[in-house]
């Protein structure tokens, strides 16, 4: 499915899906809060424009939207869970069209959220949209859960899950918000990394100093940090924490097999990123890295002068982000007591070091084999017309391992992101076919659950 000619219905579904695409729905920055909430509100009139019993639930953050079908008895529900909030838009002048105005050039359209989330979730929305129309019922009762705080970790959901299990009670659960791993490729995710966040600061003197007067007897901050950050990885880009690898559990003969006969995962690594080369792990390749293995990073570092020229200073802080992507069985809050007592340790006598502790997700597998895992794979297959594969992702939503936890339901990662979709960078885009197979995608799987 590389082009698509859109219908008049195709059209007006494109229109809407604009619509839902203009709101800043920025979760992480309070500026933006009014716009999140007025994104909430529009997909509550949406559910009940199809006929759904929506309900906005506010929490101490951005609201949940939560929207049923009539439930009939005999039927298995199924709860689709998304995200209607987006990732900040910096650095804004990377961006060729505005961030918050949908354009479309040949089969994408670009904007921030078009891929992670809204398209995807709009995708499932619409599937159940024409499911009605065209018979006035659903195969299986249907539940959504659209929420605006997945880029912040979601630190309300997880207690709401818990205070509504009852009413959100279900017998699987299906997400677009992963990735196919090329297109027109059929790709069922099952798994993820965790996640575990953390910043730090190192304070050194009480003010800026002039480095030429006190440079050489005054530790610097920023080279504290930087001296930190350099102990994190050996030169093989093994994680130097102490008991960092303690729990990780080695990946499985058959997934190893399994993503090595996909396209050479080296070079689309190289190539989708622009990179020079692989760092990393010695061992494993590529996927396998980004899959299956933990990793620590440094998310954001900053300290001292940044501006034009040069600048003789001693700052006297600096600081530095990072988060560390987890795999079974690694425990994020164990992970990130390590990290902070190494970082504690670590950090010279001659500074003072503030840790703060972030949020943090567990990461999550499941059984692809199972038969809602099948009935997945045959909806897939019929909207792709292609043998669907199965990967696990980096990337984290941690909320899933929750819902198995408090629901008692595994997920169905069906992405529909493509490799080249930008998301969380610049000119995010999300390609119209993918849109409306996503929608063909959630009927199918609607008939496939149903059995
Ligand atoms: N959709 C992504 C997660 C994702 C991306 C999974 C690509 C698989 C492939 C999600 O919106 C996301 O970005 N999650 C954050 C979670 C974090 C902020 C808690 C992530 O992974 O960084
Ligand atoms: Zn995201």
């Amino acid at each position: 499915m590389s082009s698509f000619t859109p219908s008049d219905k195709t059209q007006a579904q494109q229109e809407e899906f604009f619509e839902y695409l203009r709101f800043s729905s920025i979760s992480t920055d309070q500026r933006f809060k009014g716009d999140v909430d007025n994104c909430a509100d529009w997909l509550v009139a949406k559910f009940a424009k199809m006929g759904l019993s929506p309900e906005k639930h506010p929490t101490s953050g951005h609201p949940i939207v939560v929207a049923k079908s009539t439930p009939k008895p005999d039927r298995p529900t199924v709860l689709i869970y998304g995200h209607y909030d987006v990732q900040p838009v910096d650095p804004l002048e990377e961006w060729d069209t505005p961030p918050f105005e949908p354009t479309v050039k040949g089969d994408k359209v670009f904007c921030r959220g078009a891929t992670d989330n809204k398209g995807q979730n709009f995708a499932h929305i619409l599937g159940v949209e024409e499911a009605l129309k065209k018979h006035g019922e659903l195969p299986v009762n249907i539940i959504f859960l659209i929420e605006g705080e997945e880029e912040i970790g979601s630190p309300n959901l997880p207690k709401f899950l818990e205070d509504h299990a009852d009413s959100l009670k279900c017998d699987i659960c299906a997400v677009s918000d992963t990735g196919m791993i090329a297109p027109g490729i059929p790709t069922m995710t099952y798994g993820l990394r965790g996640i575990a966040c953390l910043e730090f600061t190192i304070h050194g003197p009480s003010l800026d100093l002039h480095s030429g007067v006190y440079g050489g007897a005054i530790a610097n901050p920023a080279q504290v940090v930087a001296g930190l950050v350099a102990k994190l990885h050996d030169e093989t880009g093994r994680v130097m924490i102490p008991g960092f690898y303690d729990s990780v559990k080695g990946l499985e003969k058959w997934e190893r097999e399994m993503w090595a006969s996909l396209p050479d995962g080296d070079a689309a690594t190289l190539e989708e990123t622009g990179s020079q080369g692989l760092w990393g792990e010695q061992g494993y390749t590529a996927l396998e890295q980004r899959w299956g293995r933990p990793t620590a990073e440094v998310n954001g570092i900053g300290g001292g002068y940044q501006g034009e020229g040069s600048k003789t200073v001693i700052p006297r802080e600096a600081m530095a982000k990072l988060s560390f992507r987890l795999v079974p069985d690694q425990e994020p809050a164990e992970i990130l007591q390590i990290a902070n007592a190494f970082l504690k340790e670590n950090c010279p006598p001659s500074c003072r070091i503030d840790v703060e502790l972030g949020h943090s997700g567990p990461s999550y597998v499941m059984d692809p084999h199972s038969d809602y895992g099948k009935a997945a794979q045959r909806a897939l297959q019929q909207t792709f017309d292609s043998e669907p594969r199965l990967i696990r992702e980096g990337g984290s939503i941690p909320i899933i391992q929750s819902i198995k936890d408090i629901l008692h339901v595994d997920s169905l990662l069906l992405g529909l992101a493509l490799p080249d979709c930008q998301i969380h960078a610049p000119n995010e885009s999300f390609t119209l076919s993918n849109f409306h197979a996503g929608i063909q995608l959630n009927r199918a799987l609607m008939e496939e659950l149903a059995g």
